[in-house]
């Protein structure tokens, strides 16, 4: 099968495609056709090696996973012997991981693996899990409820775009900061308030929030601290630098024990049941994933260039398969 691989850490250009063998699912396993995919901010971290401490999980000296990408939707291909929850043939979504820049890619029957919702098409369904699974650790950290004020700062970005539509669910009153050119998309997503990062300074307007959400990392506790009701809490989601997360570990330590406004940098909480429940708001109209634009495998270079530009407006798709087949290779049960 055709698949994106890298052998090393560095910039997009490591990136090449490769024929490589085709994935075999395990029992409790499915294999799936990839249709779509996305390059994301985690994609993008994993390949630079940065920062350092992510080796620990990715590979010390050279990635240790060849083939890049998490979130996917397809056809399933084959099952392993023990699925009991998926056929050959339904279309899936889901992220798991690693792997998915290819033409196939094997997922747990338990991970993040759900139908596609009727009516999507495989580019909508690939952009959906990674900044709303994020968004949701983020947000459920915290006690959001009717009347609490809410900045979601950068709610252009994939986790920003996910914040807006999941904070309106606890009827929170939604102010989204983000550039002109992305005020009436957010609104749209359903942001109570809209302002323009380039023509104000949030931090300026006397106005005091329940919760500051920076879902870009392009914010600070320090600058907003004055802008947050007291017990208020301050969300970070960019480790940023080596140094970034020690202190941000550190802050949070501190200001939970001395009271008062809270830093938080909760870490994502990937499981089945986000999946299921990003499907169901999606059935239900409640959600949608934001997508910017779609490149083919082959411009994988160019599609993780341009993420990391950090000016994308939600998400940036990668479409495996440029027309969808009526039928999928129906490969049964494993032998
Ligand atoms: N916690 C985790 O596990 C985790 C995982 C993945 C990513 N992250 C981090 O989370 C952050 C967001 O990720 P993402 O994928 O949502 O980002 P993203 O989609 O790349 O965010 C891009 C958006 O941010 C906006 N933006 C850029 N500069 C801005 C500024 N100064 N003020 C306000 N908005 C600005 C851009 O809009 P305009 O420039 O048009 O305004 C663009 O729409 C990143 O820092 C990433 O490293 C964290």
């Amino acid at each position: 099968m055709r698949a994106v691989v890298h052998d090393k850490y560095g910039p997009p250009t490591v990136l090449r495609l490769e024929d490589v063998e085709r994935p075999v699912p395990k029992d409790n396993q499915v294999l799936v056709k990839v249709h779509a995919t996305t390059v994301n901010r985690s994609d993008c971290g994993w390949r630079t090696g940065k920062p350092f401490f992510a080796r620990f999980f990715t590979g010390v000296r050279r990635p240790k996973h060849r083939i890049l990408g998490g979130e996917f939707a397809g056809e399933i291909a084959a099952v392993g012997n023990s699925i009991t929850e998926f056929k050959v043939g339904d279309r899936v979504f889901g992220d798991c991981g690693f792997g998915t820049h290819a033409e196939f890619v094997c997922a747990r029957q338990e991970g993040l693996l759900a139908h596609q919702p009727a009516g999507m098409t495989f580019a909508e369904a690939a952009a959906v899990c990674d900044g709303a699974i994020i968004a949701n650790s983020c947000l459920t950290s915290v006690e959001l409820r009717g009347g609490s004020r809410l900045v979601v700062y950068g709610a252009s970005g994939s986790i920003g775009s996910a914040a807006v539509q999941l904070a309106r669910l606890s009827g929170a009153e939604i102010t989204a900061v983000c550039n002109t050119k992305n005020l009436e998309l957010v609104k749209s997503l359903g942001a109570d308030h809209v302002i323009d990062y380039t023509q104000e300074d949030f931090t300026k307007n006397g106005e005091q929030y329940d919760v500051i959400f920076d879902a870009v990392g392009k914010h600070s506790f320090r600058r907003c601290r004055r802008s947050l009701k007291s017990g208020g809490t301050y969300i970070e989601t960019d480790l940023g630098f080596m140094w970034h997360a020690p202190l941000l570990a550190l802050l949070t330590r501190l200001t939970s024990l001395i009271g008062g406004k809270r830093v938080r940098f909760p870490l994502p909480k990937y499981t089945k049941e986000t999946v299921i429940l990003l499907k169901e708001l999606i059935e239900t109209g409640k959600y949608r994933a934001v997508i910017d634009r779609s490149y083919s495998l082959d411009q994988i270079v160019e599609a993780t260039t341009y993420v990391e530009t950090g000016q994308k407006t939600g998400n940036v798709v990668i479409t495996v398969i440029e027309t969808a087949p009526n039928a999928v290779t129906d490969e049964g049960k494993n032998a």
